[in-house]
């Protein structure tokens, strides 16, 4: 195969949405169907977790929280399908913003009854951000839910794109009798199926006026269906790629995951139409996936995969050229030449040696601790690739040694979590405090388990009372010098040495900003 089509064959996504509204189930019955694990367990089950689901992180077995990202490899219909989960609590968004760094396109999953929720608007905001092509998965219509006309406009107005659906429900909860596929022109009738394999008793029926179908349906549901299609028709628009490929136009399916039921159409659709490696942006220039050359990028750091083996692994995304196994490759920020003798892919636990990967594929890299989310790796060529930020935390604490036996194991540990992302750590120029920065709460418990547990060393958080991290420039220098040393109290340096003002309040940073107005705060890290 040529890296053209090797590259055309490529679908790289990820599955997003607000917590609980079925992302990991539908993750698990992708897999699933597409032949990546022969049965799919009840979501709670510890057994089927433990071996077949994408989360393997000691805490995340004890919390019931999916705090990792991992990546699912498999091959359907001659496609190459990457999908790269992100975590299910929304403590770790970050994370799941900087996978979409990675991805060529999303499903967002919407759990029926609910709606867009919170979480959905934000990473929708994300998508947006970004240009990320996105299909929505209606899911639970097997209970009670809104009206699918309602939901078509509640995405349309909260998510601020335009929608078509591709899928059509007839009734919901207890009335839910089935989906017609407007895809592939098929009516499917719901049946409690076996829900651990992917065996199809699915009912297929190609014509709606047919005796069949009304008596499946029964009159009064098909004639609805028939009218429901008909609104659909002058609505909606045709389907439309090149909307789609903009990320301007989302396909909408309706199922059930848990019933298996409308996850196989999502997934011929999505091989269909979603978009192969696209180009990606360096603070250089452009690069197409297309050229010979290896250029890609960390997106995703990742401590002890293993517990039999206390490795860190490196997620590279490949963005050109061909990943080679034991060819040595440049790493930017280092300048130094690497090569990799056991490059790994994914199968959620389960790792593999590769010798060759192409664009659009994650690449599992062994670190020593050498290196940071967002570098960059090439065959020879000086570049960064855009768009992997930090955002300010809302939630600040100092971090303090509590076991003085173990200062090295304690400051090693902060070193390599915060070059994992896990959260983001400044320190103060006045007296050289750390303060850890966190989106959400549970971080916070995450770094003390893993400093535990990983490290051997014990930390004790002290509060700190902190609105927001500003990261400051300004090409008048002699203003930045003075705001520098009247705020000093309040200056400390990122990991990269940057220099941040910590905030107190919203009311001091808006006079901070009114009183020195050459220099630019910004609330993310890339500016
Ligand atoms: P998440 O990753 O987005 O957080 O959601 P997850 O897949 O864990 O699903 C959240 C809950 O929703 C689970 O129930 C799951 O079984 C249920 N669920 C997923 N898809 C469907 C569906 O199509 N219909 C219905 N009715 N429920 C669905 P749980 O109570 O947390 O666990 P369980 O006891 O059901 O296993």
């Amino acid at each position: 195969m040529t890296l053209k089509q090797e590259i055309e064959r490529r679908r790289t996504f990820a599955v997003i949405a607000h917590p609980d509204a079925g992302k990991t189930t539908l993750t698990e019955k992708l897999l699933l169907f597409g032949g990546a694990i022969h049965v799919a367990g009840a979501v709670k089950s510890n057994k089927i977790r433990k071996s077949a689901t994408s989360d393997f992180m000691e805490i995340e077995r004890q919390r019931g929280i999916s705090v990792s990202t991992s990546v699912m490899t498999f091959e359907y219909r001659d496609k190459k399908i990457n999908i790269l989960d992100t975590p299910g609590h929304e403590d770790f968004a970050e994370d799941t913003y900087r996978t979409l760094t990675a991805v060529d396109s999303v499903i967002i999953v919407i759990d029926g009854a609910k709606g867009v929720e919170l979480q959905t608007r934000r990473l929708m905001e994300v998508c947006r951000m970004r240009n990320i092509p996105v299909i929505i998965f209606i899911n639970k219509l097997d209970r009670e839910s809104k009206d699918p006309f309602d939901l078509l406009d509640e995405l349309e107005k909260e998510l601020k794109i335009s929608v078509i659906p591709l899928s059509w429900p007839v009734g919901a909860g207890s009335s839910f009798k089935g989906v017609y596929n407007r895809f592939e022109r098929k009516l499917q009738l719901f049946r409690s199926v076996n829900k651990q394999k992917a065996a199809e008793d699915i009912l297929e029926i190609t014509d709606l006026e047919s005796s069949e179908a009304k008596t499946a349906l029964g009159e009064s549901d098909s004639k609805k269906l028939r009218d429901d299609l008909e609104i659909i028709e002058t609505v909606y628009p045709e389907f439309d790629k090149p909307e789609y490929d903009a990320g301007k136009l989302a396909p909408v399916f309706f199922g059930s995951a848990v019933n298996n039921f409308g996850v196989r159409e999502l997934l011929n659709c999505f091989t269909e139409i979603a978009p192969y490696p696209q180009k990606s942006i360096a603070d250089v220039r452009e690069i197409s996936p297309f050229e010979d050359k290896l250029t890609g990028f960390v997106f995703k750091i990742h401590a002890n995969l293993d517990p039999n083996h206390r490795d860190r692994i490196a997620f590279l995304k490949i963005c050109s050229g061909v990943f080679e196994r034991n060819k040595p490759y440049f790493h930017v920020a280092s300048e130094k030449q690497m090569r990799f003798s056991s490059p790994n892919a994914f199968l959620a636990d389960k790792k593999s040696i590769v010798d060759k990967s192409f664009p659009g594929d994650i690449v599992g890299l062994h670190d020593t601790g050498n290196f940071k989310i967002g570098d960059t790796f090439s065959e020879g060529e000086r570049l960064r690739f855009k768009g992997i930020p930090s955002f300010s935390p809302e939630l600040f604490r100092y971090i303090e040694n509590a076991d003085p036996m173990k200062s090295k194991q304690l400051a090693k540990g902060i070193d390599q979590l915060m070059d994992e992302g896990v959260a983001q750590l400044f320190t103060l120029k006045t007296n050289g405090r750390k303060i850890i920065g966190c989106v959400g709460m549970l971080q916070f418990d995450v770094i003390q388990y893993r400093l535990e547990h990983e490290y051997g060393a014990k930390c004790r958080y002290d509060p700190v009372h902190l609105y927001k991290a500003c990261w400051i420039e300004s090409d008048d220098s002699l203003q930045l010098e003075d705001f520098m040393v009247r705020k000093y109290n309040n200056i400390a340096s990122d990991k990269y040495g940057r220099n941040v003002f910590l905030a107190d309040s919203a009311y001091s940073l808006q006079t901070a900003k009114d009183k020195f107005d050459k220099i630019k705060f910004h609330f993310t890290s890339e500016f």
